[in-house]
């Protein structure tokens, strides 16, 4: 994990995507906010490049009503002035290999010359994921991917990674070949929430929770990712991509690997992304009889959210109306390896769900009851600690106490950890330490080529066997609820149950 008391050198950004939506919503927001914490170097600037030809006058003015949008009360006019003088823009046609590249050069040069900024540039691709390749191709033709006296080039890379094996693997060797891995940061936005990095923290800065840790203490372990919204305005991407795709071989395997992982040897990024690949590695392949039934899916109809009436997914904008893509999806994974095995990992994701919440539930084993088998309690609480991803940060203990009173009752009860309580508000978009970290170089919290191709393979035989029989039930869970009860069933078959959260 980095160590934030580096700095960062003196750097370009370079937004391609510039005008999308993640660079007003979040790249810059995040950029802001790490200026404000003096993370970023006094010598920086941005450059944004998209196919929209305007001005860097009017990208300037875009970019600053947008912060003031998205930073809300805690706009500074000083901060935002140094935002402005340090913004540019070029436009053009991405398939053009020669004007927006040589247009891009040209600019560069000048905001190297006018902000004394050495040229280390990292390039962020704001861009749909089948321009990745071609763009970086180009990027690197015009000699802005070379490495040379002492310069460093950097390309961060959104998700989707691929869109299953295959194009993984040959999005990662197109890359390859002009990059060195070291050069290459394929972004997770999980890795930055706070809540995610403190599973490290927690786990292995404390002595009391990872002697715990294993098969002899731990029932099963849940993860949830529940989302109220629908698709919004992504159904055109959405629709080719479904809920598995989409969530499970990055945020929630992100999940996986940090509660599972063993301690690493150090917090250097190799280290750390060893032991999580080992849990990739460790996951038990699906067999096609596997994925028909430990894996679950589901696709919303119409329903009541907030006293609301909501659209059902196949009404949603751009998203055809037989649609058989799922907004849901379950599955039961086995970790073989010593410390995991036979405790399953139940993890779950799925749009328009009964509350925005998302959670690792890890579920103790009973203690045994026959000590209080004379007494009027009838059943023991069981032990969980639950760490808290979102919408409230915060670990819960949950455990059993005695009821004040002559006769022994046992109530169950929580003890509680809010990091705002603790800690604060505080102001993230959850991109500020992955972009820092980009510009000191360290790639911990980021994918390496091998674990986005371990995590599309264990996922690839469900997605195949989903292509080969199309659901027939579709949609077949309520917008506002749990999601479809194949996926409660999932766990009743084997005596357990999802902890679901209400707000
Ligand atoms: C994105 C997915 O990667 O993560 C979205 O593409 C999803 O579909 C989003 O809504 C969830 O992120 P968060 O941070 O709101 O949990």
């Amino acid at each position: 994990m980095a160590d934030t008391l580096k700095t960062a050198d003196s750097c370009v950004m370079v937004i391609f995507g510039a005008t999308g939506d993640l660079t007003k919503r979040k790249l810059f927001p995040a950029l802001y906010n790490l200026a404000k914490e003096n993370f970023l170097p006094k010598n920086f600037a941005i450059v944004g490049v998209g196919r929209q030809e305007i001005e860097t006058e009017e990208f300037r003015r875009n970019i600053i009503a947008d912060l003031k949008e998205f930073v809300g009360d805690k706009q500074d006019e000083e901060l935002l002035k140094w935002f402005e003088e340090r913004t540019y823009y070029t436009g053009g046609d991405f398939d053009d290999d020669k004007k927006l590249f040589q247009d891009l050069k040209s600019l560069l040069d000048e905001v190297c010359a006018t902000h004394s900024i050495p040229e280390n540039f990292f390039f962020y691709m704001a861009i749909p994921p089948d321009l990745f390749a071609n763009v970086a191709k180009k990027i690197v033709k015009n000699g802005f991917g070379r490495e040379e006296n002492g310069h460093w080039r950097r390309f961060i890379f959104e998700k989707p990674f691929g869109r299953d094996l295959e194009s993984a693997k040959k999005l990662n060797s197109n890359l390859l070949a002009i990059l060195k891995e070291r050069q290459i940061y394929r972004i997770d936005h999980y890795l930055g929430k706070e809540t995610v990095q403190n599973i490290l923290v927690f786990r292995f800065g404390n002595s009391i929770f990872e002697p715990i840790w294993n098969r002899n203490y731990i029932d099963h372990v849940q993860i949830t990712v529940a989302e109220k919204l629908g698709v919004e305005s992504r159904g055109g991407y959405y629709d080719s991509a479904g809920a598995l795709r989409d969530m499970i071989p990055n945020h929630i395997f992100q999940l996986v690997t940090l509660t599972a992982m063993e301690p690493p040897v150090s917090f250097e990024a190799n280290s750390v992304r060893d032991e999580q690949a080992k849990i990739l590695q460790a996951i038990q392949p699906f067999s096609p009889e596997d994925a028909l039934h430990s894996a679950i899916r589901g696709q919303y109809g119409e329903g009541t959210i907030a006293d609301k009436t909501v659209k059902a997914y196949r009404s949603e904008e751009k998203v055809p109306a037989a649609s058989k893509t799922e907004t849901f999806a379950a599955m039961k994974l086995s970790i073989d390896n010593w410390r995991w095995a036979d405790v399953p990992f139940y993890v779950r994701t799925g749009k328009r769900m009964k509350a925005r919440h998302s959670s690792i539930i890890i579920q103790f084993k009973k203690a045994p009851f026959m000590l209080f088998r004379d007494t009027p309690i009838e059943r023991l609480t069981t032990n969980r600690i639950e760490i808290h991803i979102q919408p409230d940060e915060g670990i819960t203990l949950h455990f059993g106490a005695k009821i004040p009173g002559p006769i022994v009752k046992m109530g169950a009860v929580d003890m509680d950890f809010n990091y705002v309580d603790h800690f604060g508000e505080q102001i993230s978009t959850g991109y500020e330490r992955l972009l820092f970290d980009c510009m000191i170089g360290d790639a911990t919290l980021f994918q390496r080529a091998d674990m986005v191709e371990t995590s599309w393979s264990i996922v690839s035989p469900i997605l195949d066997v989903w292509k080969a029989v199309p659901p027939r039930d579709f949609p077949n869970y309520d917008s506002g609820s749990w999601g479809p009860k194949e996926a409660d069933a999932l766990l009743e078959h084997d005596g357990r149950a999802w902890k679901n959260f209400v707000e």
